[in-house]
This record gives structure tokens, C-alpha cells and sequence, in this order.
């Protein structure tokens, strides 16, 4: 095999990647840098993803991929294996994209997969290879990571590029993020991510070349910060409550001003998913290994704020239920972390839809996308097949995930089928004042129950 000297290199068809791990991060990784004109070798020891994938399905919801990833396959620029031998072989630059999960019991990330991923590469390494690492990992794993690379991986260097891709819009955010973040120990290595990363630089997108730290930092903090920032407002819904103010008119007014924006300003059941939650507390945790946990106690707070919702929403159907759900019929629309994704991975709506279940209500769950997920991690509830199914003889609704069939119902859709006309907005989704004009007792986090909503009609 010839193996070019990497700075050489100028066309994509010269350098080959591989993708370790094929979960959201990877398997859009893997298609998007196919579609770039790399030949791209997806890795994974899972033989049955391997097999999925390989036959053109995505075993995730996620809108565009699963089109993609036929496409690229169909190029032949794409294949899977569950061989690092072969994987080794054949890439020059080999991207970690393996899961980092929270430790169950403790706040801290597990970097198993992690580990035993370049564990089980390394000894394989064609020199001058580049490893390329793209899960969110504790500050200081890429430094130490590096270190084994230089025993072991036959002078394999490693980098650190972060990847900021959400769920729902991974597709797009991959092929024109807003930035691209190379954590580089050499001008060599920067040069290989900069020829990857080719198309985008020239459309425009920021490249920043930092140190291994800053790299995994800024994922982190990017996250701990999108989680301050909806806790923020989220709290300012808990005051707005006690004092009859209207978040969401106080949110489109903080948001007017360019230094704070509106972005992730939008008061609700809060944040999920596999990612802020997890990457917070794995933070807090790194935080105290490294003797500065008082600099980020600050995520202590977040993250008690956005449990609190969850809480908050379920005595809200207590209180409409009139302090006892035993029995009760609650129908709970929405199971995912949020619309746009299958994703049940700390979601906010399940948690809630648990909490019920634990009342003693007899809680029904609907969700276009989401109830085989759900119905997986929370086999105790009930699931329905339509709004109107879940909604039968129901006392509450709660709206958990704004996907949009739930933000355009109106009260007329859900009248004959509930029992009794109450309805939760847990999302801020929906215009108070329709419902309320239509004869339902409506309640929403922040919004009280008589504060004005004109500006929002
Ligand atoms: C997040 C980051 O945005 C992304 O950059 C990172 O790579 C992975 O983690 P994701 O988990 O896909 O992405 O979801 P995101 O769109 O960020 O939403 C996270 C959660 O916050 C959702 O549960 C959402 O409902 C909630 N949210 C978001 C709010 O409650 N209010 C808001 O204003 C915005």
C-alpha cells in the first residue's frame, strides 16, 4: 500500500478516513465526509449495525441521513466493517466518534469505548496516521491519549476536534457548522484537518487551531453554556409565576437585545437528551478531579433548575386533578427529548410521564417518532397510535415535546375526545388565550393564569 506524506496530499480521493463508532456522531460523520468525495470506512464491533448500515438503513431518526447515507453507499466511497485490521489498513486518518455516556451512579463520563477504541487501534497504526478524536471527553483525556498513541501507535499522532452537530439538523450542521475546532500538537496535524475539512473552509467556515485542552473545553462549555442559558430562563419562569409576570413576554425581551439574543431563551420542561444533561455533570465532576469544582458550581444550580421542571409539571397535573391522580387518565403527548428526534435519552416528557405513572395516574403516551424508543425504556406506560387515541376519557393533557402536530392542534381537535378540558403547555407551544377562550383551563411554566398574552396572539 503507497502511503503519500499527508501535508502532500491535495485532493480528497488521496486521503481516506475511517469512523469509529457508529452512533449519531459517527454515522453522520461518515456519510457527510463520503459526500465531501471522501472513501470513508466506517467502523463499529456491533457485526448487526454493521449490517444495517451496510444495507442503506439508519437505525436513528434523523431527517436527510438516511437519504444520504443510500447515496453514498451507492458511490461506493462508503462501506462498514467491524475489522480494525482492515480499518487500520486503510485509513490515513481515523476519526474517534465513540459514545461517552454518564457513569451510572456518578456524574462522571465513561470513556470505556473510548479507551478501548484507540486501545484496540493503536498497536495496528500505519505510521504517520492521524487519530482524530471527536467524542466529548473530560478535559486532559486527549493529552493522555496522545501519551499511550506515542508508545504504542507506531508514531500516530492525535488531534481533538469536537463535534456541535444536534440531533434533527445533524446533516446540516455537519456540512456548514458554524466553526471548526482542531486541537493540534503539530502544523502537520492542522494541516490534515484543514485538508478534510477543505469544502467547508472555503464556503466560509471559522477554523480554530488550539491546543488538545482547549479543544475538548470547548465542547464542554459550549454545552454547560446552552444549559446556563435555558435554565436562566427557565428560572426567571419560576419567578414570573410567583409574581404574575409572563416569561414568554420577558423572553422575547431579554432576546431583543444582541448581547443576549433569543436563542435557547425559551422557557419549558427544559433540557434532555445525551448530551447537556450528561455533559454538565461530567463536567462538574472533571471540575473537582482538576481542584476548581467552585468555578463551575454555578452547573449544580442548572442542572437542579431543569430537574425542577419536570417536577413542577407534574404537580401542575396533580393540581388539575384536583390533588389526586390515582386512577386518573392523564395523556401525555410527547416522548422525546425534543421534535425533530427519536432520541428518549433523558427526556424530559418520559421523566414526566414516569413521575405520573408513579402518582397512580393511568398515563398514555403519544409520539410520532419516539413511542418504540420509549415504549422500550418505559414499558410500564400506555402508548397510543394518535393524538386523539391518547387524549380518550383523558382528565389532563400535557404537551412534553413541541413537535409541530401538537403545536398546530386546536381545542375543537382534542374537545370530544377528553374527558375533562385541561391541558398543560409544558413547552410554552401553544396560544393561551385560544384555549382558554374555548373553554379550557390552560397552564404553561411561567405563564400564569390570568397574565396577559396579548403580544403573542
Ligand atoms: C446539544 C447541543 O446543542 C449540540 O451543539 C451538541 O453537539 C449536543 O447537544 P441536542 O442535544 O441535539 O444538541 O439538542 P438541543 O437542540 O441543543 O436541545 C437540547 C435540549 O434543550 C432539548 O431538550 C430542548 O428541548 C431543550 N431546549 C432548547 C429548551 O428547553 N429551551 C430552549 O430554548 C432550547
Amino acid at each position: 500500500m503507497r502511503w503519500p506524506s499527508v501535508p502532500a496530499r491535495s485532493s480528497s480521493a488521496e486521503l481516506r478516513l475511517t469512523i469509529f463508532g457508529t452512533g449519531y456522531l459517527g454515522i453522520t460523520h461518515a456519510a457527510c465526509m463520503a459526500s465531501l468525495g471522501f472513501e470513508v470506512l466506517g467502523v463499529d464491533t456491533d457485526a448487526d449495525k454493521v449490517r444495517t448500515l451496510s444495507a442503506g438503513m439508519v437505525p436513528i431518526y434523523e431527517p436527510g441521513l438516511p437519504e444520504l447515507l443510500k447515496a453514498e453507499l451507492a458511490t461506493g466511497r462508503l462501506r462498514f466493517t467491524s475489522s480494525y485490521e482492515e480499518a487500520a489498513a486503510f485509513g490515513h486518518v481515523h476519526f474517534i466518534c465513540t459514545g461517552t455516556p454518564q457513569l451510572p451512579g456518578g456524574g462522571a463520563a465513561d470513556l470505556s469505548q473510548v479507551r478501548s477504541c484507540v486501545g484496540a487501534l493503536a498497536p495496528l497504526l500505519r505510521p504517520e496516521s492521524l487519530v482524530v478524536g471527536k467524542s466529548t471527553v473530560p478535559v486532559g483525556t486527549a493529552r493522555a491519549l496522545a501519551g499511550y498513541l506515542a508508545e504504542v501507535g507506531q508514531q500516530a499522532e492525535l488531534a481533538w476536534n469536537p463535534e456541535f452537530l444536534r440531533e434533527g439538523t445533524a446533516v446540516k450542521d455537519t456540512l456548514a457548522p458554524d466553526r471548526i475546532v482542531a486541537g493540534v500538537t503539530s502544523r502537520r496535524a492542522e494541516d490534515v484537518l484543514r485538508q478534510v475539512y477543505a469544502p467547508l473552509l472555503a464556503a466560509g467556515t471559522a477554523f480554530f487551531s488550539t491546543t488538545l485542552e482547549t479543544a475538548e473545553l470547548a465542547k464542554v462549555a459550549a454545552n454547560a453554556f446552552l444549559a446556563t442559558k435555558i435554565s436562566f430562563i427557565n428560572a426567571m419562569a419560576e419567578v414570573c409565576e410567583a409574581a404574575g409576570a409572563n416569561v414568554r413576554e420577558l423572553s422575547a425581551i431579554l432576546g431583543a437585545d444582541p448581547r443576549i439574543g433569543p436563542k435557547f431563551l425559551h422557557a419549558g420542561l427544559g433540557f434532555g437528551g445525551g448530551c447537556l444533561p450528561k455533559d454538565i455533570r461530567g463536567f462538574m465532576s472533571r471540575a473537582a478531579e482538576l481542584g476548581v469544582e467552585s468555578a463551575v458550581e454555578l452547573l449544580r444550580e442548572v442542572d437542579k433548575i431543569n430537574l425542577r421542571r419536570r417536577s413542577r409539571t407534574a404537580d401542575l397535573a396533580l393540581e388539575l386533578a384536583g390533588g389526586d391522580l390515582v386512577g386518573v387518565r392523564v395523556c401525555v403527548l410527547g416522548a422525546a427529548f425534543k421534535p425533530g428526534s427519536d432520541d428518549v435519552r433523558d427526556s424530559p416528557a418520559l421523566d414526566v410521564a414516569q413521575i405520573l405513572h408513579g402518582l397512580g395516574a393511568h398515563v398514555t403516551v403519544y409520539d410520532p417518532v419516539a413511542a418504540a424508543n420509549a415504549a422500550r425504556a418505559c414499558p410500564e406506560l400506555t402508548y397510543a397510535d394518535s393524538v386523539e387515541a391518547a387524549a380518550a376519557g383523558a382528565c389532563v393533557v400535557l404537551l412534553l415535546t413541541e413537535w409541530p402536530q401538537f403545536t398546530e392542534l386546536r381545542p375543537a381537535d382534542l374537545a370530544q375526545a377528553v374527558g375533562r378540558k385541561n391541558i398543560i403547555d409544558a413547552r410554552n407551544a401553544l396560544r393561551p388565550q385560544v384555549w382558554q377562550e374555548a373553554g379550557w383551563k390552560y397552564r404553561a411554566p411561567g405563564v400564569g393564569e390570568h397574565a396577559s398574552t396579548r403580544a403573542l396572539l
